[in-house]
């Protein structure tokens, strides 16, 4: 089988290098010159475990190709899939639609045979139906049905560990509108038959709501625990036991209930927003997502609040040495990062923020200036009147106690991912606070 891809972002790579993986002949589109050229010589401009060595593996084998001509990436293809951005637009919250436009109308300037016009990319519900309408107007010459068909086929990759659910995912959601698209899209898919994977094959706006449905819920899930866990400072509670006691109940799951700073990243801030403003439109109301993205929004400031309480209610002057900047270890992404908010609010009382992280710096420099960026964790903390854990790097789980002890000016730990035991933590001298736990 022979599929374009177009967008070499996070999506539009990782499905591309996975779908050839499967077997299936891709070539990767991209409007970025120097993207293109780069992945060409074999870079990765994303920080994803795995990929360098899969694409390498599938360029070699011939399988998988870049390039900017879109006319020559759809020769023969079966499948086109449109995996652009679409940011939230600026002033209403709805979900920016202009590169997944844009795209139609260029797939439809390149049909020449049978295809299956695929949305990768998360859209809002009805999506799907425009970029049909598009093709239409550009094509009029096509019969319904003859030449093309659209589909929706939402992805569900995490950051960090995209080609795992890529390759072994919980289900594949496949939106089809005639029984030729949805064939084509089961061939594409064919090897995670082998592994049983459930494909649930939908009509389009069903598929398009369920990846909105998937991403609301597990943001309302992370929210959920995130205010259990604020009750059980007030009444003495341990929130990963309340976790646990919860989650073994398989109707509620044990998954997304780890409390934090709030969610972030490039998904689920976007998308709570964007089904909010869909629902509101549609008149019928998410209140309890709207609730979910005003709490989350809070959330963060309350945990820069946190940190100046627990560095004595006052940081002016002083430096607070922060590790993790990042949305979520294991990537460079900043996107929607609790770090920035945090970090702005800490500067805005009049701290000096000292701060590392093992791959987001480059990007969080740009958005937080001020901050002192450092070589490694322990120079962040040299000298610091406090220390803020803001991303669980497994680097951090590890760190020599007693020299984080010497470096900090006073032993003062502020845990939001809670990392570490406060038991462990009272034991070793720390002046320990976390997320729901007794100190
Ligand atoms: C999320 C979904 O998990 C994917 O299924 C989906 O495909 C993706 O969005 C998308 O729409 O493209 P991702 O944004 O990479 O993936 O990251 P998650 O691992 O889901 O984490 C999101 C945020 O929730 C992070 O800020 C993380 O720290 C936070 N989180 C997650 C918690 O605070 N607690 C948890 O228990 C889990």
């Amino acid at each position: 089988m022979r599929v374009a891809m177009i967008g070499t972002g996070y999506v539009g790579l990782v499905s591309g290098a996975c779908f050839s993986e499967f077997g299936v002949h891709v070539a990767c589109v991209d409007k970025d010159a120097g993207k293109i050229e780069r992945l060409k010589r074999g870079e990765i401009p994303i920080y994803e475990p795995g990929l360098d060595d899969l694409v390498a593996r599938n360029v070699a084998a011939g399988r998988l190709s870049f390039t900017m001509d879109l006319n020559e990436a759809m020769q023969g293809v079966d499948a086109v899939f449109i995996a652009v951005g679409t940011p939230t637009r600026r002033g209403d919250g709805h979900a920016d639609l202009s590169y997944v436009f844009g795209a139609a109308e260029e797939i439809a300037a390149n049909l020449d045979r049978y295809t299956v016009v695929v949305t990768k990319s998360t859209v809002p519900v009805g999506t799907g139906r425009e970029v049909e309408a598009i093709i239409r107007r550009v094509r009029p010459d096509f019969a319904p049905g003859a030449d093309f068909d659209v589909a929706s086929n939402p992805e569900f990759l995490r950051e960090g560990s995209a080609i795992g659910d890529f390759m072994r995912p919980d289900r594949v959601v496949i939106g089809a509108t005639s029984d030729r698209a949805g064939e084509v899209m089961r061939r594409l898919y064919r090897p995670l038959y082998l592994i049983e994977t459930p494909i649930v094959v939908t009509s389009l706006e069903t598929a398009e709501l369920t990846k909105y449905a998937a991403n609301t819920f597990l943001a309302a899930k992370i929210t959920f625990i995130n205010e259990i866990a604020d009750l059980c400072e007030k009444v003495g509670a341990d929130v990963h036991d309340v976790a646990r006691g919860i989650g073994l109940d398989g109707r509620i799951g044990r998954k997304f209930l780890h409390p934090g700073p709030g969610y972030g990243g490039s998904c689920f801030p976007k998308d709570t927003l964007a089904l909010v403003r869909t629902a509101q439109q549609m008149g019928s109301p998410l209140r309890i997502i709207e609730t979910v993205v005003d709490i989350n929004d809070k959330r963060k400031k309350q945990m820069a609040e946190r940190i100046i309480a627990a560095c004595g209610g006052v940081v002016d002057g002083k430096t607070i040495g922060v590790l993790g900047v990042t949305f979520k270890p294991n990537t460079d992404d900043m996107r929607d990062s609790p770090a920035i908010d945090i970090i702005a609010a800490l500067q805005a009382a009049g701290a000096h923020v000292r701060a590392f992280d093992p791959a987001g710096m480059a990007e969080a420099a740009k958005l937080l200036p001020g901050v002192e960026w450092t070589e490694d964790a322990y120079a962040a903390l040299d000298g610091a009147s406090c220390m803020a854990i803001l991303t669980e790097w497994n680097e951090f789980r590890a760190l020599d106690l007693k020299r984080v002890k010497t470096l900090l000016k006073r032993p003062v730990m502020i845990d939001l991912r809670n990392i570490y035991n406060p038991g462990d933590m009272a034991k070793a001298g720390f002046s320990y606070s976390s997320i729901g736990r007794p100190a």
